[in-house]
């Protein structure tokens, strides 16, 4: 049964395209023909749309749960932009989501990177459905620490202390890593994707081999897939999803340690870990196996919540959002030149040619840094370690500064209040990167600063 939604997603478009200011990270790249724009629309949608309680009449949007953090995307990922760590009420938002994992090599799951913990799985869930309890809720405190800012001016950031509190499963396991993180931005989605391996591993140096002090390593994950071969179909039934082959390994490029290797592929996980959805890619409710109430709660009447091709509409959604362009002007040039000059692109590489020739500039190499002691969350997701993370793409900043009315928290967990606090986390590899940042004049930083807040 093919629906038609031409008439109705151009409606929505000009709309949209009416109430969207010029800088959005909503609109889709142009031009899409018909039937993309067709599955633009449908993605955007199931982005956009709350999810419900199974059974429910809707069932094109239930199966939410029965244990998750919110039932929209857009709730974590407010305009596509970055999420935040409080809401206006000064609570903990529920876009800053609390992973959990176990020290322990031996009950690491490879499919996943990491051991869950037993009890409470890969991720805290602040809500369930009717008659199932929620997991527990976050808390975090402060520690403050004043440190060098430029030539003759300090500069307080804070450290933030993660903790869990009303836990409705029992006590979590002694050796549980907690490790807050702040949605991203979704922006050029797509086009890193399109980044070949090639050019990726180019600037992979495991061992610092050219003495620059700065290493950088590709993130190798599982990535699941949807089996090629129809003939093997156990799940047969009385649906037409096929079941997902044996995952494998690729690139990671999505997520604050590059624990996703596609988009589709984070899709489906966050469709999981965030909202309880099933889908082929992840088969199975959220529940561990002491969650009786999770585990027999009534599902949706489909096998997944979530077919392929609504996974794949979503995909394409994010996929085919336009990219914010900066204005090359002299302001910008200056602001990338000291960029060069104290290595910030030693890693937050400016510019990939793509196979199709198009050039971006994403400002990140897709690569994992060891960036100290103080930024360590200790959690280990496939090759990344307890202090690496994937260097951040900076495109978008100034959107997604003003979609929060410039109250941004950088960082995976949010803790810099501004670009500048980020700058001073860095550490580790980026050590001598952000020691020329505090020697530059004041007048120097201020460009910088100005050109990032611009990107
Ligand atoms: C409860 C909050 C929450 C919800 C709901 C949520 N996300 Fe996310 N999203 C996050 C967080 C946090 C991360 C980073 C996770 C990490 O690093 O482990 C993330 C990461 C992502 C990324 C990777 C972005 C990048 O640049 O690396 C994509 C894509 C994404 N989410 C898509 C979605 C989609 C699609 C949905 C709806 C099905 C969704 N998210 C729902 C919080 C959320
Ligand atoms: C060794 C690699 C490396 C170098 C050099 C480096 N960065 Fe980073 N940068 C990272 C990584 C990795 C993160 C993410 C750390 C985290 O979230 O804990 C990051 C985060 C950031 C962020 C926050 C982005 C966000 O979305 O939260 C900004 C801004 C930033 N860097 C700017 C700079 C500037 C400016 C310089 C030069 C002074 C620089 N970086 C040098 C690797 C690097």
């Amino acid at each position: 049964m093919r629906q038609r939604y031409s008439y109705l997603s151009v409606l929505a478009l000009s709309l949209t395209t009416v109430f969207l200011q010029a800088g959005d990270l909503q609109s889709p790249l142009s031009p899409l023909g018909d039937s993309e724009l067709d599955t633009f629309v449908l993605g955007r949608s199931f982005f956009r749309t709350p999810w419900v309680e199974a059974p429910s009449a809707t069932t094109a949007r239930d199966g939410l749960g029965p244990l998750f953090s919110a039932n929209t995307c857009i709730s974590c990922h407010p305009k596509n932009g970055k999420g935040r760590v409080y809401s206006d009420s000064g609570n903990i938002s529920r876009s800053l989501v609390t992973r959990l994992s176990i020290d322990n090599n031996k009950s690491r799951d490879e499919k996943i990177g990491f051991a869950p913990e037993p009890t409470y799985g890969s991720q805290l869930s602040i809500n369930g459905v009717y008659g199932v309890p929620y997991e527990g809720k976050p808390t975090r405190e402060y520690s403050y620490k004043v440190v060098r800012a430029g030539k003759d001016r300090n500069a307080t950031l804070r450290k933030p202390i993660y903790g869990v509190k009303d836990l409705r499963y029992g006590e979590m396991s002694k050796d549980t890593i907690l490790s807050q993180r702040v949605a991203p931005a979704l922006v050029g989605l797509g086009l890193l994707e399109q980044i070949s391996d090639r050019e990726i591993l180019k600037n992979e140096d495991i061992d610092d081999r050219d003495g620059d002090g700065i290493s950088g390593k590709a993130n190798r994950v599982y990535t699941p897939r949807k089996s090629s071969s129809k003939s093997s179909n156990i799940h047969s039934t009385n649906h037409k999803e096929e079941p997902i082959s044996h995952p494998t390994r690729e690139i990671g490029r999505f997520n604050w340690k590059a624990s996703a290797s596609k988009v589709k592929q984070q899709v489906a996980g966050a469709m999981s870990n965030d909202m309880g959805l099933t889908s082929p890619l992840y088969p199975n409710e959220n529940c561990t196996h002491s969650q009786k109430e999770c585990l027999s709660s009534p599902k949706g009447r489909d096998r997944y919540d979530v077919p392929m091709r609504r996974l794949d509409a979503v995909s394409f959604y994010l996929k085919h959002l336009k990219v914010p362009k900066t204005d090359q002007d002299q302001d910008y040039r200056d602001g990338l030149s000291l960029f060069k000059q104290i290595e910030c692109v030693s890693c937050h590489i400016s510019t990939f040619k793509l196979e199709s020739g198009e050039t971006i500039h994403p400002f990140s190499d897709l690569l994992l840094h060891d960036m100290g002691d103080g930024l360590a969350d200790g959690r280990v997701e496939f090759q990344a370690t307890g202090s690496e993370f994937r260097t951040p793409p900076l495109w978008g900043i100034s959107i997604y500064s003003d979609i929060l009315g410039g109250r941004v928290n950088f960082l995976h967990d949010g803790r810099a209040r501004g670009v500048e606090e980020a700058i001073l986390w860095h550490s580790g590899e980026a050590e001598r990167s952000k020691v020329n940042y505090r020697e530059l004049s004041s007048d120097k930083q201020k460009i910088l600063i100005d050109f990032l807040e611009r990107l």
